[in-house]
């Protein structure tokens, strides 16, 4: 059984091609499938937090199980075979040219692995560091993501079938942004991590650069906003200096051929000053 109904109320090709960015999309569904598959079985910590990460995952799996029948039933009678005909007519010839052949040649008229261009689903999309605030925080920056596509998907057509699924996912989306945000929070009443992950080497590193902001660019503005300002304020370095010297490769392993001047290096120019000092003063 679906989680919930995906029926359009009449078959859309062009539709179709474009919902696989929900489905094999960067932010698609089989990315969050993933995702929260892997960072549940790499969870260390049984309880709560791993149940809420493996019940998520597997509702995942069943919105890539909708959004795969609905590309299958948006896509039914499509032309498949008759396109040097179906062209003739200048309405079929719009859908053809909008449809994504592989979903008729490689899956027979069913939905892809892939986004909206065709690009393959990469499991390289996913996010599954161990590290649950790290983790979190990239789950909740995926359902943004996954919701705005959908909010644009659903303004992309006009089949109250399709709305309604879309109505649905737009829901869930919302609901698994506020609970990746609220087991942030609940992270670190538990004393689990901190505002900073991962809570670790706070003393060690670099005491001085761990409260600044550079100004870097040519927008003054940066310094206007509310995290240079108050008692937990950033301080803005509105005219930072360089800590470091030349950032100059070393001299090249000749069998790798890279262009190179012993005179022209930074070592040979400094070598070059060294030498005319030395003129001057001999
Ligand atoms: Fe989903
Ligand atoms: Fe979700």
């Amino acid at each position: 059984m679906l989680q919930f109904e995906a029926k359009p109320e009449r078959p859309d090709p062009v539709y179709a091609h474009k919902l696989q960015e929900l489905i094999g999309g960067a932010y698609g569904e089989m990315t969050v499938t993933m995702q929260y598959l892997f960072q549940g079985w790499n969870c260390r910590i049984e309880g709560k937090y791993k149940d809420l990460i493996m019940d998520t995952a597997t509702e995942e799996i069943g919105h890539v199980e909708m959004l795969a029948t609905m590309v299958a039933r948006l896509l039914e009678g499509a032309p498949a075979t008759a396109t040097a005909e179906a062209v003739k007519d200048p309405v079929m010839a719009a859908v053809i040219g909008g449809m994504d052949p592989q979903q008729a040649i490689v899956a027979g008229g069913g939905a892809l692995p892939a986004d909206s261009n065709g690009y393959p689903w990469n499991g390289k999309f996913i996010v599954a560091s161990g590290n649950l605030l790290a983790d979190f925080r990239a789950n909740a920056a995926a359902e943004a993501q996954g919701r705005l596509q959908t909010a644009r998907l659903y303004n992309m057509t006009d089949d109250p079938g399709v709305k309604e699924m879309l109505k649905f996912n737009l829901a869930r989306d919302t609901v698994h942004q506020k609970q990746w945000l609220r087991a942030i929070e609940e992270l670190e009443a538990d004393g689990l991590e901190t505002d900073v992950a991962p809570s670790a080497l706070f003393d060690e590193e670099n005491q001085e650069h761990n409260h600044t902001i550079w100004h870097l660019s040519d927008g003054p503005d940066g310094n206007k906003g509310g995290w240079s300002t108050g008692e937990d304020r950033l301080d803005y370095l509105m005219d930072p200096k360089p800590l470091g010297g030349p950032g100059t490769a070393p001299k090249p392993d000749p069998a790798l051929y890279g262009t190179y001047s012993a005179t022209q290096d930074t070592v040979g120019v400094v070598k070059g000053k060294a030498q005319e000092v030395k003129n001057k003063l001999s």
